[in-house]
C-alpha cells in the first residue's frame, strides 16, 4: 500500500469502512487524474457539485485574483465585501424577486440548519415536515429531518416536532397544518435516487403551505445551477418557495451554500437575540469569488443541451439487466435489480475509468451526475464502458 493510503487510513477520520482509496492527483474538465497515468471520466461531479468541470480557468483565476486581495477579514454579515455583495447581486437578479436576501454560509447542511431556524423564528411554530427518502445533511438539524430511519436512529434524540411524509403523496399533504412552521423539499429527490415526482405533486405541496401558513423551503443543493437543465429545478414547477437552499455546484468547486429569502423574513434573524444566527467563515470572499465565476458560467449553459445529454445517456444505456433510468437532465439513476450486481458494476467502471457511486436510500441505482459541460464523445465512451464492465459482472454472475 502506498504511503499516502497509509497516512489517510491512520490519520483522516473513516466515513466508511471500504473507502475507494483512489489517489487524485488532479481534475480538469470531467477528469479526474490518479497516479501512474490513471484517469477516470468523472459521472458524479464530486456529488453534484463540479457543474463547470474540474478547474475551470474561469474559478481558478477568480479564486487566485481574490486570494491576493484578502481572504477572510472578519465575521459574515459585519464588513462590506464586494465578492459578497457583487455574488448576492448577480444570483438574486436570477431568482423570482421575493428571493433578494442571501444568508451565505459554507456548506449545504449549514443552509439547511439555517433555513430550519429561519422558518421557526418567523412564523413563531416549531413543526417541521419533511420527506421519507429525502437527505439534507448530516449536522443534527439536518439529520432529524432526513427521511431514513436507519440513518437517524443511532443519533437520538433528535430535533422533535419533525413529521416525515411520503413523497409524491398527494393525500398525506392534508398533515401540513396551521402549526406547520415549514414544508422541506427537494424538487427531485436527489438520494434517493434521482427520483421526480408527479406533475402538479410540488405545486399541490405549495398551495397547501399558503393556505396553512406555513413556509415552503425548496432544497435545490443537489439539484440547483442547471443540474436538470433549468437554472433551479423549481422554475419548471411554476411556484415560487419562500426560502430556497443551495450549495454544492454553486461555488463551481470551492465550498459554500446559501439559504435565500424575502428581506421580510430575512429580517426576523437579526434581533431578539441580536446575533442569534452567526457564522466566522459564512460567505468567504475567496468562495464568492468563485461562486461568482461559476454562475457567469453556468448561466451561459443551454438547458435543452443539458436535458439532450441526458437523453444520450438514456438512449445509450440500454441492456436488459438496466431497468430504469430515472431523473431529470444531468442527474439521473440507472435502476438495476440490486444493490449486489450495482455495486460490482461500479467497481468494474471505476476499473475501467469510469468513476460513478450509488446513491445513499438507493444503492441499487448507480448516480449519473457528471460535470454539465461534458461533450458527446465523452458520453459515448462513459456508456461504452459501463455496458462493457455490466457484461462483464452478468456474465461472471
Ligand atoms: C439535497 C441535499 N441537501 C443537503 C445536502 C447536504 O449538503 P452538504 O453535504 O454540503 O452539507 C446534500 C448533500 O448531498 C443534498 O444532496
Amino acid at each position: 500500500m502506498s504511503n499516502n493510503r497509509q497516512l489517510f487510513l491512520t490519520h483522516l477520520a473513516p466515513t466508511s469502512d471500504a473507502p475507494l482509496l483512489l489517489e487524485i492527483e488532479s481534475a480538469k474538465g470531467v477528469e479526474l487524474f490518479g497516479k501512474d497515468g490513471k484517469k477516470w471520466l468523472d459521472l458524479i461531479s464530486g456529488i453534484s457539485v463540479s457543474n463547470v468541470g474540474h478547474c475551470h480557468p474561469d474559478v481558478v483565476a477568480a479564486v487566485t485574483a481574490q486570494a491576493s486581495k484578502y481572504m477572510h477579514v472578519m465575521v459574515y454579515g459585519e464588513l462590506v465585501q464586494s465578492p459578497q455583495v457583487e455574488y448576492a447581486h448577480a444570483l438574486t437578479t436570477l431568482l423570482p424577486e421575493s428571493l433578494n436576501s442571501c444568508y451565505l454560509v459554507n456548506s449545504g447542511s449549514e443552509a439547511i440548519e439555517g433555513a430550519m431556524k429561519l422558518a421557526k423564528r418567523y412564523t413563531g411554530r416549531h413543526e417541521i415536515i419533511a420527506f421519507n427518502n429525502a437527505y439534507h445533511g448530516s449536522t443534527q438539524g439536518a439529520l432529524s429531518i432526513i427521511g431514513s430511519e436507519y440513518f437517524r436512529n443511532s443519533y437520538r434524540p433528535l430535533l422533535p416536532s419533525i413529521k416525515h411524509l411520503d413523497y409524491n403523496n398527494i393525500s398525506a399533504l392534508n398533515e401540513i397544518s396551521t402549526e406547520t412552521a415549514c414544508v422541506i423539499i427537494e424538487v427531485i429527490q436527489g438520494e434517493a435516487g434521482a427520483v421526480f415526482p408527479s406533475r402538479g405533486y410540488i405545486q399541490a405541496v405549495a398551495a397547501a403551505c399558503k393556505k396553512n401558513g406555513a413556509l415552503l423551503v425548496i432544497d435545490e443543493i443537489q439539484t440547483g445551477f442547471m443540474r436538470t437543465g433549468n437554472f433551479m429545478a423549481f422554475m419548471d414547477e411554476n411556484i415560487v418557495p419562500d426560502i430556497l437552499v443551495l450549495a454544492k455546484g454553486m461555488g463551481g468547486g470551492m465550498p459554500i451554500g446559501a439559504f435565500i429569502a424575502s428581506r421580510e423574513i430575512m429580517t426576523t434573524l437579526a434581533s431578539n437575540p441580536v446575533l442569534g444566527h452567526i457564522t466566522t467563515f459564512g460567505g468567504h470572499p475567496v468562495c464568492c469569488a468563485a461562486a461568482l465565476a461559476a454562475l457567469k458560467v453556468v448561466t451561459k449553459l443551454d438547458g435543452r443541451e443539458i436535458e439532450r445529454k441526458g437523453e444520450l445517456f438514456r438512449s445509450s444505456l440500454v441492456h436488459p439487466e438496466i431497468k430504469s433510468i430515472s431523473g431529470k437532465g444531468l442527474l439521473l439513476g440507472v435502476e438495476f435489480e440490486n444493490e449486489e450486481i450495482n455495486k460490482k458494476v461500479i467497481a468494474e467502471c471505476i476499473e475501467n475509468g469510469v468513476f460513478t457511486d450509488w446513491f445513499l436510500f438507493a444503492p441499487h441505482k448507480m448516480r449519473i451526475a457528471p460535470p454539465l459541460i461534458i461533450e458527446d464523445h465523452q458520453i459515448f465512451m462513459a456508456c461504452e464502458i459501463i455496458l462493457k464492465s455490466l457484461k462483464k459482472v452478468t456474465s461472471d454472475k
